[in-house]
């Protein structure tokens, strides 16, 4: 068996505040275009959703540094889902493009860690293979 190897790292901070002006201006449409029904699902069901919407973008936006690419044709923003164990701990999920560029890259599993301060979410992302 291949021994594993780290393929990527990535890591983003975002103004809670951003998060919350962009849905008081576009509302769901905004949501829709970032945000699986999932993921917009588990913020509403929070006291604060723009809090886990703000670590959900940063998820993103971290894991498309780990890859290189930036968001884009190669990763778009819903190419990625935030999922979450129930003991809380959040996990990466791709979809359509992202799976593509997931397999191209040989990426196998993924780390995924998320924090919160009143003002700022943030996220980091390491990407493994083998
Ligand atoms: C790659 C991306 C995520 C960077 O995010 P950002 O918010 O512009 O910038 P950040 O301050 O978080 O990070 C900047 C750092 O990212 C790193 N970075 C930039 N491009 C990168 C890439 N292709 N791969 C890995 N890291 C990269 C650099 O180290 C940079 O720091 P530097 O400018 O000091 O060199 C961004 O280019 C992107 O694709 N954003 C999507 C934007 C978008 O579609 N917004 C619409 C919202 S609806």
């Amino acid at each position: 068996m291949k021994p594993e190897r780290i393929l990527g790292l990535g890591t983003d901070l975002v103004e809670i505040d951003r998060i919350q002006d962009s849905y008081d201006r576009f509302g769901d449409r905004f949501l829709e275009k970032i945000f699986h029904p999932s993921e917009i699902h588990y913020a509403r069901s929070q006291a604060r959703p723009s809090i886990p919407l703000a670590a959900r973008f940063a998820a993103k936006e971290a894991t498309s540094k780990a890859f290189g690419t930036g968001i884009g044709a190669s990763l778009p923003w819903l190419g990625m889902e935030i999922g979450r164990h129930p003991s809380g701990e959040p996990f990466l999920l791709f979809h359509q493009e992202g799976a593509d560029l997931a397999q191209q890259r040989g990426v196998t599993r993924t780390l995924l860690s998320l924090t919160h301060t009143r003002t700022h979410s943030a996220a980091t992302v390491i990407l493994i293979g083998s």
